[in-house]
């Protein structure tokens, strides 16, 4: 199998599929990227490209699996180069409309992104779409780590697109990209969740979020997917995580 390509869901109509192309020129900076498509019916939801550096790359393996011009939205949880880098690629390339914080807007001309008149702006409290038989929500996940950041849960396949949260810093396995043991993945979530999140008030506030939608599975913006148990051992263990605020008299 190709290692930089997973169906995560496939029910005949509706898919999601995870990409992982990394940036090979900073191989050595051992944070792998995952992107993400849905396509239902035809129609498809791009989530995170990502940057410039991988975009011919990940056009070529979407449009594997969806005509691009029937790329409907592209959503980006939040403003860094890992995440909408390559939103001026995009722009030229699709048709698409480009879901995001409303709080980071501004900043994508300074990505060489000027066709603002395509964005659907997120408000902080999120939106929830229509996205054919079924809803894509846009969940706040402010300060985890963006001020401004959104997950997105797709309630077909029931995953949560958890951007940032969730990242580990691992050196990724053969084949398929998941936890296989929780208890031995919390050392490469530790460091990149207690520096880059915000605070334990911020963290308990996804989680409930989170633990009010029926999931199966979260799949973060680097590193391995949580799916089944290791969604709820996720959840738990987020929710009693000291990290960033918390720790005010170590980094002041
Ligand atoms: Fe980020
Ligand atoms: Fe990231």
């Amino acid at each position: 199998m190709d290692n930089k390509e997973k169906v995560l869901y496939d029910d005949g109509t509706h898919k999601c599929v995870m990409f992982s192309f990394d940036d090979e020129s900073v191989e050595d900076a051992f944070l792998s990227v995952n992107q993400y498509l849905i396509v239902q019916n035809g129609i498809g939801v791009l989530v995170d490209p990502g940057s410039e550096a991988v975009f011919d790359e990940l056009y070529e393996a979407v449009s594997q699996h969806v005509e691009i011009d029937k790329i409907k939205f592209i959503f980006f949880s939040h403003q860094d180069p890992d995440v909408s880098g390559s939103i001026a690629q995009w722009a030229i390339s699709t048709q698409a409309r480009f879901i995001m914080p409303s709080l980071w807007i501004r900043f994508m001309t300074h990505y060489g992104f000027m066709e603002l008149s395509r964005v659907i702006a997120l408000e902080d409290k999120g939106a929830k779409i229509t996205f054919g038989e079924d809803f894509l929500q846009f969940v706040p996940a402010h300060f985890l780590h963006s001020p401004g950041n959104f997950s997105l849960y797709d309630s077909r396949s029931k995953i949560v697109f958890s951007g940032d949260i969730g990242a580990a810093i691992v050196e990724t396995p053969e084949g398929y990209k998941k936890v296989s043991s929780f208890e031995e993945h919390v050392k490469h979530l530790l460091g990149f969740h207690k520096r880059y999140m915000g605070s334990n008030k911020l963290c308990r506030a996804w989680v409930a979020r989170i633990q009010g939608l029926d999931v199966h599975m979260i799949a973060p913006q680097h590193g391995l997917v949580f799916e089944d148990d290791d969604v709820k051992y996720f959840l738990e263990w987020l929710k009693e995580l000291q990290c960033g605020s918390d720790y005010l008299e170590e980094l002041y």
